[in-house]
């Protein structure tokens, strides 16, 4: 037998001896008030009762129940319930987004406990952004444009234009009068040597607003 078969039969008979833990999809992306279902299956070495828990870890790092004692947690009871051992999710909340543990334990199996983890990412729409902008600036001194918005998931990225061009120089390179960091939605020229046209716009994968400086001819974001 070659190397690759030898490890195949040694993983077939690994599994035999095991309870096994698997999901169609490990990464879930769902807008805010949608549903999805978490999908969690489990194969066994000799049919017995098992104890089935999920757990959720939030993106602070907080670890919390969500099926225990063969019971959802409370918050979740009116929109989710058990497929099985996967959860269907009704209607989704910002707050569910995490990654959550699916956790099998089958006492009479030799290798007794296997958990997969699954990312769940709920999409959020930004909200209209806040922005610092100085309504005046002297010719030859440094100014910095800002936005932010909260409320994105995923995080929204800022972009900056000129006339209607993006300006995309995220370092201060030989020639360039500006830098902009997308992720911080900072615009920096330094001087300011040129008359601003600006527009600013937070961009996400749900929805984009145009926001103008009070330098702002007229440039529209588009989607
Ligand atoms: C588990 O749930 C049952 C009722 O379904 C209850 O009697 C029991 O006390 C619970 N156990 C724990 C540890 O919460
Ligand atoms: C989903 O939940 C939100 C509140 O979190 C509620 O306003 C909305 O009506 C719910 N949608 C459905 C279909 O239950
Ligand atoms: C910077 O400006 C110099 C002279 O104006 C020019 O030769 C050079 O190509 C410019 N470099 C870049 C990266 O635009």
């Amino acid at each position: 037998m070659n190397s690759a078969r030898l490890l195949r039969s040694a993983i077939v008979l690994w599994e035999a001896f095991a309870v096994t833990v698997e999901s169609k999809s490990y990464n879930v992306r769902q807008s805010e008030f949608g549903g999805t279902m978490l999908d969690c299956t489990y194969q066994l070495e000799k049919q017995q009762p098992v104890r089935l828990e999920w757990k959720k870890v939030d993106l602070n790092g907080d670890v919390s129940f969500v099926f225990y004692n063969n019971s959802l947690a409370a918050d979740l009871q009116k929109r989710a319930e058990m497929i099985e051992s996967s959860i269907l999710f009704r209607n989704l909340t910002r707050g569910d987004s995490g990654q959550y543990r699916c956790e099998v334990t089958a006492p009479q199996d030799r290798k007794n406990f296997q958990e997969i983890i699954i990312n769940l990412a709920v999409l959020v729409a930004p909200s209209v952004p806040v922005c610092d902008i100085p309504s005046t600036a002297m010719s030859g001194s440094v100014v910095e444009l800002k936005c932010r918005e909260k409320e994105g998931n995923p995080a929204s990225e800022y972009k900056w234009y000129k006339n209607g061009l993006a300006l995309e120089l995220s370092a201060m390179s030989t020639n360039a009068t500006y830098k902009v960091d997308k992720k911080a939605g900072t615009l920096v020229s330094n001087p300011l040597s040129f008359i601003y046209t600006y527009v600013w716009c937070a961009c996400s994968l749900i929805r984009q607003f145009a926001v103008r400086s009070p330098w702002t001819l007229h440039v529209a974001c588009s989607n």
